[in-house]
């Protein structure tokens, strides 16, 4: 394995966005990108910093045409004092490369590329934007480039970085999300693809969420495959219940993504001494406890969005009002103490954050 990143600066630096209020999500990308490339018999060659630009790919290529691709979402954080961090970027790593035996893909050096992602926000560090609430979103990718259309994992793949500043995911910011609870398509069922994070499980997400936003709503909410009677995910995040005194996830069952959010979430509420089960909730649990008031709070979580409070899910065409349709005292508890983490602006009692310079 080579491990010496080269490093090509680009001579067309482009202007960086001025106004942090009005980032979005994913338009904007940095001035660089990380690349190394893979073949079987020789490993992953050639890691390198290069100028952003588009990659060539024979049209032919396994990725193509059999979706065999994963990618990571992480983010690096400016604090007060300009330094720039990371969030759990390793536990992203370790996804990944559970997410590349999961599609049959070769897995990568993960030292060698937190090594690469550091020297790549580095050099673009002044595309790290400053205001709370804003960050560098770095997507690491893989796709496979073989040329061959028999359905077989490739023999080649390249892996690349990119990184773009980033503002809320969602248009409603932190303001609580209408969402849709889909009874007939599901996300992913159980021995398939769920866990990994892999382009096909968001493509099959897109009818669905499709017709939900024609009805007026943010996200879909899916349930399982099997029953369909069980909550899962929200739309591309985890999602949690408070019912009563008790916070409920989903399970990690083998449909459900391994949300680094998910896990902090889990990992604060512990500590603060809440009740938290990580157990299948049905559907019709969590309407009746809507309609009882016992419903307190429901929020997904995702490294995107971070925290979405919900305000209302709708089921079988009736609508249940969840705390008000306004921002539970928990969805912003943690939101707020997961930001201060993030920035540096409290303590971090868990090894999350890792100052890179
Ligand atoms: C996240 O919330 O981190 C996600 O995975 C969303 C991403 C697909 C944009």
């Amino acid at each position: 394995m080579e491990t010496r990143i080269t490093q090509k600066n680009s001579d067309q630096l482009k202007p960086k966005p001025t106004d942090e209020s009005n980032l979005g999500f994913g338009d904007i990308f940095s001035d660089h990108m990380f690349r190394m490339d893979y073949e079987s018999g020789k490993g992953w060659t050639d890691p390198r910093i290069q100028p952003f630009a588009d990659i060539s790919i024979n049209p032919a290529a396994i990725g193509i045409h059999y979706g065999q691709e994963i990618f990571e979402g992480l983010k690096a954080y400016c604090g007060s004092d300009g330094k720039i961090s990371l969030f759990r970027a390793r536990d992203n790593y370790e996804r990944f490369n559970r997410s590349a035996r999961r599609m049959c893909m070769a897995e990568v050096d993960i030292d060698l590329v937190l090594e690469g992602t550091k020297q790549l926000i580095l050099l673009d560090r002044e595309w790290v934007p400053k205001s709370q609430g804003t960050s560098l979103y770095i997507r690491p990718t893989m796709i496979a480039t073989e040329p061959h259309l028999g359905v077989r994992p490739s023999n080649e793949y390249i892996f690349f970085i990119i990184v773009g500043p980033v503002g809320a995911y969602y248009k409603e910011g932190l303001n609580p999300v209408k969402i849709y609870v889909e009874d007939f398509f599901v996300r992913a069922p159980i021995g398939g693809t769920g866990e990994a994070k892999t382009a096909g499980n968001y493509a099959a997400s897109l009818l669905a969420a499709e017709k939900a936003k024609e009805k007026g709503f943010t996200q879909v909410l899916w349930l399982d495959s099997a029953e369909h009677k069980y909550v899962e995910e929200v739309g591309t995040m985890n999602m949690f219940f408070v019912i009563d005194d008790e916070v409920i996830t989903s399970p990690l069952s083998g449909s459900v993504l391994a949300g680094i959010t998910r896990d902090s979430v889990i990992q604060l509420v512990k500590d603060w001494g809440m009740k938290i089960r990580e157990r299948a909730l049905s559907i019709d649990e969590v309407i009746s406890t809507a309609k009882e008031g016992r419903l307190k709070e429901a929020f997904g979580t995702g490294t995107a969005a971070v925290i979405s409070p919900v305000g209302q899910i709708t089921y079988k065409g009736e609508d249940h009002i969840v705390a008000g349709g306004q921002m539970g005292k928990l969805s912003q508890k943690l939101y707020d103490e997961i930001l201060a983490i993030q920035y540096r602006e409290k303590q971090d009692p868990y090894g999350w954050v890792e100052v890179i310079d």
